[in-house]
């Protein structure tokens, strides 16, 4: 009888782990040597990120190119299985490059941990009594990590907020640095709660990071150069005006905004995952400060400059890192941190707001000219042709016919296979 419930599956070698798996889910020769295969990375450091490792999920790793970022040039490392995701990023920084490309500014690298308090008899007096300690538990904090003390971080504020009317919650808010601070804040939380109940009654509840990271943002701009952008029979005033326009729409309505900030988290989440951050904390965060007004917003914007020329922006919470956690552990994340030459979280954030905000002006400036599906399914039909089983040489020979004959499917691109075949026995 097959039955999940295998007994301490963790403490298995990584052999039998895979020989349970294979007799579960019946997996032949072919598919064990795919497991056994973890390319550029040692198992053994897979081994020690996640529990009950097995192989490795590898997604194609792509450079964008042409950026230009407060001043620098930098080739941009892009996680993701999208195709023209990276060059559209990089078609977007070509046009961004003529007007001087992106600037990006990050502010205080502060992180917010909650303490929850419930059953709290008297909210107003306790929320007082919090910051009338403030200093002390700060001071508690600061020593749970001596480093961080040591490079002139740590938590620098503590807030208080009434969120009903026997619950309380305290925020500790901590200078993390160059990490993205998630377990340094989360121990700081656990420190100081029983001392924040003792202080203001009730009993504790949640001590947690909030991924709503709003005293860490990044903000992003760059000039589109009005004359850079005719195209599909408009003219760059016309595509000015469309790309305007197309903001307009994500502003009034969440269905188009849901589609609008996930053309930028295509960008943005490709640079997280190359760097070995957390991609799961920067959607949440990003979603949700898109959100904090009340209603759902774009992350970006578009205005006009004096000369007609199109102006994006971007700004967001990014809770990234240089060190610490898989960033410093992932050979691949630390090779794409090498490439980006990235030596601080703040350089790193603009970097990847940038990318964001190109993703996102590459993506409306198609949508508003030719539409997203002539360079997408181009660029697709390569991919439907490896996937029909072509190799070397038939790759381009078959997406080449199934575009110009604009019948970009599976079943055209199998008969050509087919052709080809018969044609070479
Ligand atoms: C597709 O991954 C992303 C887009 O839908 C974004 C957008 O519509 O703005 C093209």
């Amino acid at each position: 009888m097959k039955t999940s419930n295998i007994n301490k599956f963790y403490e298995l070698s990584r052999e039998d782990r895979i020989k349970a798996l294979q007799e579960f889910a019946d997996l032949n020769g072919e598919d064990i040597a795919l497991l056994k295969n973890t390319g550029a990375i040692d198992f053994n450091i897979i081994d020690h990120m996640i529990e009950n490792a097995v192989s490795v999920f590898p997604l194609p790793l792509g450079i964008a190119t042409n950026f230009l970022i407060n001043g620098k040039d930098k080739l941009i490392p892009m996680a993701i299985e999208e195709t023209s995701v990276v060059a559209a990023a990089s078609h977007a920084a070509k046009i961004a490059r003529e007007k001087g490309g992106f600037r990006a500014v990050s502010g205080p690298q502060h992180m917010i941990g909650q303490i929850q308090l419930t059953n709290v008899l008297s909210p107003n007096n306790a929320k007082i009594k919090i910051y009338e300690h403030k200093e002390d538990l700060i001071k508690i904090a600061a020593e749970k990590d001596q480093l961080l003390k040591k490079l002139g971080g740590g938590p620098v504020d503590i807030d208080v907020r009434i969120l009903d009317k026997n619950m309380l919650v305290v925020h500790i808010i901590v200078n993390t640095l160059d990490a993205m601070g998630a377990n340094t804040v989360n121990t700081m939380a656990e420190a100081i709660a029983p001392v924040i109940s003792d202080i203001a009654g009730g009993k504790i509840n949640l001590k947690i990071i909030s991924n709503l990271a709003v005293y860490r943002l990044v903000r992003a701009y760059a000039t589109f150069s009005k004359d850079k952008l005719p195209r599909g029979g408009y003219s760059g005033e016309e595509v000015v005006d469309r790309i305007i326009d197309a903001y307009k729409f994500a502003y009034a309505d969440p269905f188009r905004c849901a589609t609008h900030n996930k053309g930028i988290m295509n960008g943005i989440s490709a640079v997280v995952i190359a760097t070995g951050n957390d991609f799961r904390a920067i959607e949440a965060g990003a979603h949700a400060y898109a959100s904090y007004t009340g209603s759902y917003k774009p992350l970006t914007s578009y205005e006009k400059d004096g000369e007609g020329n199109l102006v994006g922006s971007i700004e967001l919470p990014m809770a990234v890192g240089v060190v610490g956690g898989a960033v410093s552990v992932h050979p691949v994340a630390k090779l794409c941190k090498k490439i980006l030459d990235v030596k601080t979280a703040a350089e790193l954030q603009g970097v990847i707001a940038s990318v964001g905000l190109a993703q996102n002006f590459a993506a409306l400036y198609a949508l508003t000219t030719e539409g997203i599906q002539k360079g997408h399914m181009r660029l697709h039909a390569r991919n439907i042709a490896v996937s029909v089983g072509a190799i070397g040489d038939e790759i381009d020979i078959i997406a080449k016919r199934i575009t110009s004959e604009n019948n970009i499917t599976m079943p055209r691109a199998k008969e050509i296979l087919e052709e080809l075949h018969k044609k070479r026995d």
